[in-house]
């Protein structure tokens, strides 16, 4: 997909009465051997989160929490034409890493299209499939303690929407070395939600962005954008490095019917993504009660299901190749 088409002006429906309107609310409905601290669970809030390096991922690792994850992969097929990845790789990589691979759903597919590859799987929690097929295999880790693999090992690395949780980028992305000639796929998505024309001004929708983001100041995270990604790539040693930007639209607003799409897909995410990416920093950081956080989530999805407010956030994927 070219980066500047993703990237056009986004148009309204004017349907009023469109058929493929919808409400989100149908959706409410090192590596370590595994030891107990490992399989544990931390509960708050009524969500659970991870036990090993407590606290240090924001988000829940629960089933509500997987099922969107599966949904957010979903999205992004969608977003990339069915493709994993947006990287053109010469050659089939061999050995393929993952990184914060969340329900291992990535990881498991990829192992799919490149049979003779090694896959690795890595994350915090313990949340992947047991049974998997013999080239995809999952480790339990945190990637922002030393590397333990060798640095000409890997000739694919990716990695997709970690940010809550990393708290040295340069790094992070240094430390995602690939063996020379291999490509990294570096997928985040922004943190502020935007709008091209004043909806979501005086929102519900864009007080949670403007509180969210502060929360995340306070707990001193950084969210890279793709420039940003692009300059930590560059000075790790990759070259040929792009950044590719693509609106990903928040309901069913947009007037062309792919894209709004993605918009709904994007919608079902948020009824339960609005809660899991802001209850731990808007109570950890922003002195919130639950159940106000709550309050101000579900009334942020009405204003997204009611297609007045026309919001959306942005997905980068920034690829590299390592110097030969
Ligand atoms: C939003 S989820 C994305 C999962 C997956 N990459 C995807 O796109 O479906 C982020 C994942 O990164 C993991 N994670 C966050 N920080 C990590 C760290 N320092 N080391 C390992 N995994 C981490 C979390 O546990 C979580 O499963």
């Amino acid at each position: 997909m070219a980066a500047a088409a993703a990237m056009d002006h986004l148009e309204v429906s004017t349907d009023d009465d469109d058929s493929s309107d919808y409400s989100s609310s149908f959706t409410q409905s090192s590596t370590h051997s595994i030891t107990s601290s490992i399989v544990d669970y931390v509960y708050e809030n009524g969500r659970r989160y991870h036990r090993y390096q407590e606290g240090k991922y924001m988000l829940p690792n629960d089933e509500a929490e997987q099922d969107r994850l599966d949904l957010y992969h979903h999205h992004e097929l969608l977003t990339l034409h069915g493709n994993l990845y947006v990287a053109i790789l010469p050659v089939k990589p061999q050995r393929i890493l993952d990184c914060g691979t969340g329900t291992g759903i990535w990881a498991l597919d990829i192992g799919e299209v490149f049979p003779s590859a090694e896959v690795i799987g890595v994350d915090l929690s313990p949340i992947q499939p047991e049974w998997v097929v013999p080239n995809v295999r999952f480790e339990v880790d945190d990637l922002e303690m030393d590397w333990t693999y060798h640095p000409d090992y890997f000739d694919f690395i990716h990695s997709r929407n970690i940010a809550q949780s990393i708290q040295d980028w340069p790094r992070y992305v240094r430390q995602i070395h690939t063996k020379p000639g291999g490509y990294i796929e570096l997928a985040e998505t922004s943190t502020r939600i935007y709008s091209d024309d004043e909806s979501l001004t005086g929102s519900t929708l864009g007080l949670y962005n403007e509180k969210f983001n502060k929360a995340l100041e306070i707990a001193g995270l950084m969210f890279p954008t793709g420039e940003t990604l692009k300059k930590f790539a560059k000075a790790a040693g990759f070259v040929d490095v792009k950044v590719h930007s693509i609106k990903q639209p928040w309901g069913s607003w947009p007037k062309d019917p792919e894209i709004k799409r993605r918009g709904i897909i994007a919608a079902m995410i948020c009824t339960t993504g609005l809660e899991s990416y802001g209850m731990a920093p808007l109570t950890r950081y922003m002195g919130m009660k639950p159940e106000e956080v709550l309050k101000m989530c579900v009334n942020s999805m009405v204003e997204v299901d009611s297609r007045k407010v026309h919001a959306y956030t942005i997905l980068y994927h920034v690829v590299g190749r390592k110097l030969e």
